[in-house]
């Protein structure tokens, strides 16, 4: 049979059968085209191909998925960061006009191309660290001329980079200083204009909001995914983050495809999302980076509801792209084993984006592939702070 491209012989290659954490030892991975189509030993189907690799040092694993961040800001906040090591906590920086206000003038005072240019760099940051898929928010711009701004640069990126993105509108992130006396004006606006108009344009595909004690209330939220509904796009939230708001129950009743964060996530919620087909998206670089309390992981792995895990880049709650590193953090801080940190940036991942076309390495999935340069999969969370990528396949070509 002739194939695109062969890696050869690999060490081990981690997969997923029916949902199961699987490896293979010493096998190889046939690509046609952008496809995979052969799992296994390589001479029983007598394989010839044009480019190969010799994989015998390799870990492979599926492409990488970063299924939440918010790649697309200006400025940074490093005297914010310094503030809260004295003792400001992140609700109290907001309060004052800082967090995510303070980044959203900084990024609309920030053309479009130079965005893209800040965009370009932070997604080859990205595709280093093994990600081959990722979402981006909007959610700086707070007007319907900003909104769109940076969803067209997150559409524009696409001719930039090899990688998959989903963009995600998040209008209903803050409301804006121009709207603080008449919130509900702002709350009709998203409603009314901005996710009509992002939906006519088609620039996102799904749409979150952040529903937190101060920023938007449930019944806020509900308005909000009522009218994204309307107009076609799928539901993400920002949940339970800061406090308990009842977020999780909002997106299982709602059947949004993931609740994010839920460090405050209720036993009722969980029951819930169990009840649901929502999957939990978590963020521990945020908890981590905050020293704020950890979703509790076990909990919801226990309850069978199926868990993501994602970077959160963003410059006030956690600034990383690194997600091998948010691997490592799940795993000591939420006692999440290597295997499930693995399946939550790759099969559970995809399922945060409503993906079955990655995530796994399959025949009939996408030729999405990274190369570790570890003796066995457990290597790549427990040596932490590390990039152990060594070689990204995108498309069944070799990015990097
Ligand atoms: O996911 N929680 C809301 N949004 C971001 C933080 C954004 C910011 O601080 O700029 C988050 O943590
Ligand atoms: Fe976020």
């Amino acid at each position: 049979m002739k194939t695109d491209l062969l890696i050869r012989n690999a060490r081990q290659v981690v997969t997923f059968d029916q949902g199961q954490f699987k490896t293979f030892e010493n096998v190889s991975v046939a690509c046609a085209g952008s496809k995979i189509i052969h799992v296994g030993d390589e001479k029983q189907l007598g394989l010839e191909s044009a480019t190969v690799i010799d994989a015998s040092d390799f870990v492979v694993l599926p492409g990488l998925i970063d299924s939440h961040t918010h790649t697309i800001f200006a400025g940074s906040r490093e005297d914010e960061f310094e503030m809260k090591l004295r003792g400001a906590t992140y609700a109290e920086i907001a309060q004052k006009g800082g967090g995510i206000l303070n980044t959203m003038s900084a990024t609309r005072k920030t053309s479009k191309e130079e965005l893209l240019q800040l965009g370009k760099k932070r997604l080859v940051q990205a595709l280093r660290f093994g990600i081959t898929t990722i979402e981006i928010k909007s959610g700086y711009g707070l007007s319907l001329a900003d909104e769109i701004k940076i969803l067209e640069v997150i559409r524009d990126l696409r001719e930039h980079t090899p990688m998959d993105i989903h963009a995600t509108f998040l209008g209903a992130h803050s409301v804006p200083p121009e709207y603080k006396p008449k919130r509900d004006d702002y709350v009709k606006l998203v409603c009314d204009e901005m996710i009509p108009a992002v939906a006519e344009k088609k620039l996102a595909e799904f749409c979150d909001a952040f529903c937190e004690a101060n920023v938007f209330t449930i019944d806020e939220t509900r308005r909000i995914f009522e009218a994204a509904e309307q107009y076609g796009l799928k539901l993400k939230l920002h949940a339970d983050q800061l406090t308990h708001t009842g977020g999780a129950e909002l997106c299982a009743e709602m059947g949004a495809v993931s609740a994010d964060h839920l460090e405050h996530i209720s036993d009722r919620g969980i029951d819930a999302l169990k009840n649901s087909k929502t999957v939990a998206g978590l963020l521990p670089g945020c908890s981590f980076f905050l020293n704020m309390q950890y979703p509790p992981a076990r909990k919801l792995i226990e309850a069978g509801i199926p868990v993501a895990l994602a970077t959160d880049f963003n410059p006030g709650s956690s600034m990383t792209q690194h997600l091998q590193l948010i691997m490592s953090i799940a795993c000591t801080q939420m006692k999440m084993s290597p295997a499930e940190v693995i399946q939550g940036v790759t099969l559970n991942a995809a399922k945060s984006l409503d993906r079955t076309d990655i995530g796994n390495i399959q025949p009939g999935c996408k030729a999405d592939l990274v190369l570790f340069s570890v003796p066995n999969y457990k290597y790549i969370p427990y040596h932490f702070g590390q990039n152990h990528v060594e070689h990204v396949i995108k498309n069944g070509r070799m990015v990097f």
